[in-house]
């Protein structure tokens, strides 16, 4: 394996060495096994092919200052796909599995883990899916659950920087009472053609309104969204938005740094009244925004509004606080307090 230079990764798939897995059949689960074998054969009627009965789960594991690895708050990751594979009728694997798969994956693929002091980190996929050939409407009696890693620095290429999102208002991303909760792929599908337009632009974030009203605020297309005002961390509550578990994290990090913390509807023109603002999830952390702009429809030029938090590029002091101190808890830098760190 040629050297990994740990200070240029972005996020992208990348060919580690094992994949961990799980067959579901019959009622039960099989033993877990790992395999080297990166190709999949399936039946080309399986369920996740054509009606996309998939479900996924993204966390990560660090190196701490101390030189052990470790995997951030995998329960969560566990209970939040055992969630989604109730809502989309698959079989579950239990917690116990789940967390002894991920840090199966970890450990056989030690090599993609960074060392401490790089701004990087191994990225674990959970990925469950029915395959069972099936051309009926019905949830699959076949699943397979996979879980694989790939060596990710910053989402966005940068850690602390400001970006830039854009609000489409010809776009939704998930229905009222629909799937926007769960980490279904299909939600995601839905997504790609908005960011191409939306990257095309110059933009680096779509930015969600509830697909009902268009009055307030649900979430960016790869994260939670959060603002900050008068010292309080808001967030939004909406049934639509996926329960992000970074998020979870941040707003009891902000009660510990003696901020207030605010989740309820946010209407869109309150952006007016946030000093920063910010993206959160386990890929990106945090991503705070420089500008926020509406446009009714996104393939057009015009701009109905924007709202501004940032000079480009600069990022506030709330989301540097956040931001240092949720990595430094990752890294092993402060104490866990919280013991959101599982040892490998
Ligand atoms: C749509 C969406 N919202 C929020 C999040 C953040 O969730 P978490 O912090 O659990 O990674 C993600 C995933 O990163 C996501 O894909």
């Amino acid at each position: 394996m040629n050297q990994i230079d740990w200070g240029s990764l972005g996020f992208a798939a990348y060919k580690t060495r094992t994949l961990v897995l799980c067959r579901y059949k019959d009622g039960q689960w099989s033993e877990i096994t790992q395999t080297e074998d990166f190709s999949f054969v399936m039946n080309p009627f399986a369920g996740v092919l054509h009606y996309a009965v998939s479900c996924f789960e993204g966390l990560k594991a660090f190196t701490q200052k101390d030189g052990k690895a470790v995997l951030f708050r995998p329960e969560e990751n566990a209970s939040r796909l055992a969630r989604t594979a109730r809502y989309l009728g698959l079989p579950a694997p239990s917690s116990e599995m789940f967390v002894e798969m991920c840090l199966r994956c970890v450990n056989a693929n030690r090599e993609f883990l960074a060392p401490y002091g790089h701004d990087a980190a191994m990225y674990l996929r959970p990925l469950l899916m029915g395959t069972e050939p099936k051309l009926q409407l019905a949830p699959p009696s076949e699943a397979v659950f996979v879980v694989m890693c790939a060596p990710v620095g910053p989402y966005h290429g940068a850690s602390m920087k400001s970006f830039s999102a854009v609000i489409p208002l010809n776009y939704d991303r998930a229905a009222p009472k629909g799937s926007g909760s769960y980490k279904v792929g299909a939600n995601y599908a839905a997504t790609f053609r908005p960011y191409q337009i939306a990257h095309s632009q110059g933009y680096n974030e779509l930015l969600y309104l509830n697909s009902a009203t268009h009055e307030f605020i649900d979430e960016f297309g790869s994260s939670n969204f959060f603002g900050i005002r008068a010292n309080t961390y808001v967030t939004p509550l909406s049934d639509s938005v996926l329960p992000s578990i970074t998020n979870k994290s941040l707003q009891q990090i902000a009660l510990d740094l003696g901020m207030k913390v605010e989740k309820r509807p946010i209407p869109v023109e309150e952006l007016a009244e946030f000093e920063e603002a910010g993206g959160c999830g386990t890929a990106v952390v945090i991503t705070p925004m420089s500008h926020i702009d509406v446009k009714p429809v996104l393939e057009e030029a015009a701009v109905q509004s924007t709202y501004r938090f940032m000079p480009e590029g600069q990022v506030g002091p709330a989301c540097t606080k956040l931001y240092k101190t949720i990595t430094a808890i990752q890294k092993g830098e402060i104490e866990d307090i919280h013991s959101w760190c599982l040892k490998v």
